[in-house]
């Protein structure tokens, strides 16, 4: 699966059991975050297109930023090709991992 990020045009590949989170720092993607369970909204951002589920049950977001299409990278996994607009997103320059 697909993950890209606007506006920076970024994008890299999700591996089976990843999350976005995880997938865009394991790709030397850097992007916000903090507790990377669903709490702390660190890491907060839009889904422009596609979609995820959850590996927490309850990720910190009420059902109306669900359905404006919040979600959250660190515990969202996707279910075919994403795209998430997360402005700060910038690709590391040391290219390593998280
Ligand atoms: S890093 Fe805390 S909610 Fe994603």
């Amino acid at each position: 699966m697909k993950l890209t990020i606007e506006p920076a045009h970024l994008s890299c590949t999700v591996g089976e059991g990843q999350s976005l989170l995880e997938a865009a720092l394991a790709a030397g993607i850097d992007m916000p975050r903090s507790c990377r369970n669903g709490t702390c909204r660190a890491c907060l951002c839009h889904l422009e297109a596609g979609q995820v589920r959850y590996r927490v049950e309850w990720p910190g977001l009420s059902p109306d930023e669900k359905d404006e299409g919040c979600v959250l990278p660190c515990v969202a996994m996707p279910m075919g090709d994403v795209v998430l607009r997360a402005p700060s997103a910038r690709r590391r320059i040391d290219g390593a991992g998280a």
